[in-house]
C-alpha cells in the first residue's frame, strides 16, 4: 500500500538534530522513557470536558496504520523508551486492536497499557488484548449516576457498562485497573467521597484528576476545578488516608491508601495546581502522527510526513524524535495572563 506523503500545515519547523543520537533527552535533563499514542481520534462519546458533539475527525489516510505506529514504537524503544500507554479518540474503537497489541508487545517493551472509556469492548475482548500483550488498564468513569453520565459523555452508556467493563478486566488479568474521574465544580464534585467508596469496594485505584483547559468547547475555567487538595480534604473527612508516594517520580498521580486498611487506592493528579512537570518522561504522538513534547505544547512537529517520504529509515525517525524531544518545553504556562489553550481537544491529542 503506497500512503500518500501529507505534509501538515500546523506542524512547526524543527532543526536538524546534529551528532549521534543516543537517545532522547530534553534541553532541562529529563530523559523520554514513557510514550502515549492516540491510535485514533474516534470517540462513540462526546464528553464535555473533551469533544464537541459536531467534530470533525481526521479522514483515514491522515491518521497512522499500524504498520507505522509499530516503527515508531520500534525506534523509540531502541532510543529508551520503556513504556508505552495507547490512548484515543477511543481506542478500543480501533479496527484490529488486539493485532496491533500484539506487534508493539513483541518490541520488548517493559509495559503497555490503554486509556478506555469502557462502554465498547466485551469480556472477550479484553481478555483478546491481554492475551495479545496489554499489561494495564485505565478506565475512565465521571460520574455513577445515570442521568449525569449521560449528559456527561452525551450518549446513551450507562454507568453500570463502565462497571461491568471494570469488573471484567479485572478478570481477565488487567490489573491493577485504574480508573479515571475528572472532577468539575457544580457538576460532579458532590460525587468524590462515592467515587472513594467505590475504590474501597473494587479494590481499585481510583484516580480523581483536576479538570484541565483541553476541552475543545473553551468551558474551562479556574472556578470550575477543584483542587487535589479539597479532593482529598474532602475524602479524609471521610475516610482518613496515608500517603504512599508516586509508583515512580515521573508519575503524574500522588497516591494514599485507606488508614483503616481497607483495600483500594486513591490517586489524585494536580495538573492545575501542582503541576508535575520537572520529572516529566512523557512524549505524546497524535492520531495523526504530529510529536508532542507535552500535553500543553502548542508546538507539534510532523513524523508523519517523515514516516512517509519514501526511502526514509529508522535513523531519520530517530533523528527527527530526537529533535522534537530537545524542543519539550520546561513546563506548562497554565497559569500565565498569556495561556494559549492547544489548538486541539485531548481527543486528537490523547491523554
Ligand atoms: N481535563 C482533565 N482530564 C481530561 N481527560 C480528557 N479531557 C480532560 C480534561 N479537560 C482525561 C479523561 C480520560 C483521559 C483520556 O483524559 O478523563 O481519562
Ligand atoms: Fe471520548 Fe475520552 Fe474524549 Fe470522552 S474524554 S469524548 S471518552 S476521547
Amino acid at each position: 500500500m503506497r500512503l500518500p506523503v501529507l505534509q501538515h500545515s500546523r506542524s512547526d519547523p524543527l532543526p536538524a538534530f546534529d551528532g549521534p543520537v543516543r537517545g532522547l533527552r530534553d534541553s532541562h535533563g529529563r530523559t523520554i522513557r514513557d510514550l502515549r499514542i492516540s491510535i485514533t481520534d474516534r470517540c462513540n462519546f462526546r464528553c464535555v470536558y473533551c469533544m464537541e458533539p459536531d467534530v470533525r475527525f481526521m479522514r483515514k489516510v491522515e491518521l497512522l496504520t499500524d504498520a507505522e505506529i509499530v516503527r515508531v514504537v520500534r525506534v523509540c524503544h531502541a532510543l529508551g523508551v520503556r513504556r508505552v500507554r495507547l490512548t484515543g479518540g477511543e481506542p478500543s474503537v480501533h479496527p484490529t486492536l488486539a493485532a496491533l497489541i500484539g506487534d508493539l508487545w513483541a518490541i520488548g517493551l517493559d509495559d503497555l497499557s490503554m486509556t478506555t472509556n469502557g462502554s465498547v469492548m466485551s469480556e472477550a475482548d479484553l481478555a483478546e488484548c491481554r492475551n495479545a500483550g496489554l499489561q494495564r488498564l485505565t478506565i475512565s468513569l465521571d460520574s455513577l449516576r445515570p442521568d449525569r453520565f449521560a449528559a456527561l459523555t452525551r450518549s446513551a452508556t450507562s454507568p453500570q457498562r463502565v462497571l461491568e467493563s471494570i469488573s471484567a478486566a479485572k478478570r481477565v488479568g488487567l490489573e491493577p485497573v485504574r480508573v479515571n474521574a475528572v472532577i468539575m465544580r457544580g457538576f460532579n464534585d458532590d460525587e468524590i467521597i462515592d467515587l472513594a467508596k467505590l475504590a474501597r469496594e473494587l479494590e481499585i485505584d481510583m484516580r480523581l484528576i483536576e479538570y484541565m483547559p483541553l476541552d475543545s468547547g473553551r468551558r474551562w475555567d479556574l472556578s470550575k476545578v477543584v483542587t487535589a487538595d479539597e479532593m482529598l480534604e474532602r475524602i479524609t473527612g471521610m475516610f482518613p488516608l496515608e500517603p504512599i508516594g508516586r509508583e515512580r517520580t515521573s508519575s503524574p498521580a500522588t497516591r494514599y491508601r485507606f488508614v483503616d486498611g481497607a483495600p483500594g487506592r486513591i490517586g489524585v493528579i494536580a495538573s492545575v495546581t501542582r503541576a508535575f512537570c520537572s520529572a516529566c518522561s512523557r512524549l505524546r504522538i497524535t492520531a495523526d502522527g504530529m510529536v508532542m513534547p507535552c500535553l500543553f505544547s502548542t508546538n507539534e512537529y510532523d513524523l508523519r510526513f517523515v514516516l512517509r517520504q519514501p526511502g526514509s529509515t529508522d535513523d531519520d525517525i530517530a533523528r527527527f524524535l530526537a529533535a522534537a524531544t530537545l524542543r519539550k518545553q520546561a513546563g506548562h504556562t497554565m497559569h500565565d495572563e498569556h495561556y494559549r489553550q492547544p489548538d486541539r481537544p485531548m481527543s486528537a491529542i490523547g491523554g
